[in-house]
């Protein structure tokens, strides 16, 4: 038998709406919808060498160095998919991983990790079973596998704006996985928006997305969020065809706001907001009601801020950031082109 070799890099994403609570497995309890980035990416390669063990055989190097925690995480997975890929069991696996974000960026790297890990966990499938599926096969398993390895991970198989999850006036949408949004159902101020992650607390998360999402099941407010969600895709996604600048500011705050006041009044309540991600939101409004720019905020599963804002007005954003805030840290982003098949 040969050995095989597949390498992809992909992006993280943001969510606009936000994908909070699910139901078992990995069925999301909202439809949401995302940017997906261009620089926060992972690139994972696998080498799939034979082997005679007939068990999961993996190693996985994170940062050029092996790294246990990951790989439980890894077999714990692809257990779940002999059914798929049964060559698994004659192969072992060399994995490794890195991310161009810094470590402990405070960017989550479960959505471009795991997506980059399907991406080439398939075409290590093509090209060990000669199965050739059309692309548009390819990056719906490709989404389906990620969603289930790390929900929003889903979204990150597609460019520029994916959604995922059921709604009503989209035929072809899924709880299983994400579909890319036309890009001639984005007005162009979109295709290249600007992400500015500033950087408040680089630490690892108190609380998991995991232990959110569960606590949604007991939470006072989970039905009318989950309402609030769908009504917020469905006006956003109108807003972001029209370049309705206005609803979609007021669209992705509201998200942001809503995902933390979810964690505030969960039982029990927990607050991943910091003192200093409360003052960048109050700056960044003045921002905008003063120099009328139309920045805005979202906010991921943490005290990081993303500044998102139109990419012609890239000069002055990020000289206001370089001024007022060179505490932090900034991660200057945008909108991506989606993952990337390296061939070498
Ligand atoms: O994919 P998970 O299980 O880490 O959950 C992601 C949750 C949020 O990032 C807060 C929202 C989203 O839709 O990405």
């Amino acid at each position: 038998m040969d050995t095989f070799k597949a390498s992809w890099t992909s992006p993280s994403n943001i969510a606009l709406v936000k994908y909070w609570g699910k139901y078992p497995v990995q069925i999301p309890a909202n439809p949401s919808v995302s940017f997906t980035l261009s620089k926060s990416l992972s690139k994972l390669s696998i080498i799939a060498e034979p082997d005679s063990s007939k068990e999961i055989n993996v190693d996985f190097y994170f940062e050029n160095e092996l790294n246990e925690k990951f790989k439980v995480k890894i077999v714990k997975f692809l257990s779940t998919k002999l059914e798929r890929f049964p060559w698994l069991l004659d192969f072992h696996l060399i994995i490794h991983s890195e991310n161009t974000f810094p470590h402990s960026s405070g960017i989550a790297s479960s959505a471009s990790s795991m997506s980059a890990l399907n991406l080439a966990l398939l075409s290590l499938d093509q090209d060990i079973t000669g199965h050739k599926p059309q692309a548009e096969d390819f990056f719906k398993e490709a989404s389906d596998l990620s969603r289930q390895a790390s929900g929003s991970a889903g979204r990150s198989v597609y460019p520029m704006l994916a959604t995922w999850g059921e709604i009503d006036s989209i035929m072809d949408s899924s709880n299983f996985y994400a579909r890319p949004v036309d890009k001639k159902d984005v007005d162009p101020i979109f295709h290249n928006y600007c992400d500015s992650i500033i950087i408040v607390d680089a630490g690892e998360k108190s609380v998991s997305s995991r232990a959110g999402h569960t606590l949604m099941e007991t939470h006072p407010f989970a039905e009318q969020r989950y309402a609030r969600a769908r009504f917020n895709l469905a006006r956003l996604l109108v807003a972001m065809k029209d370049g309705d600048m206005k609803t979609f500011i007021e669209v992705v705050e509201e998200e942001a706001l809503m995902l933390h006041s979810m964690m505030m009044t969960s039982i029990p309540s927990y607050i991943l907001l910091k003192p200093e991600s409360l003052m960048l939101i109050e700056k960044i409004k003045e921002f905008r009601n003063v120099q009328k720019i139309p920045v805005c905020f979202t906010i991921d599963a943490g005290p990081n801020i993303h500044l998102l804002y139109p990419a012609e007005h890239k000069a002055a954003v990020q000289a206001w950031l370089a001024s007022d805030f060179g505490q932090f840290k900034v991660i200057h982003d945008e909108v991506g082109n989606g993952p990337e098949h390296l061939k070498d």
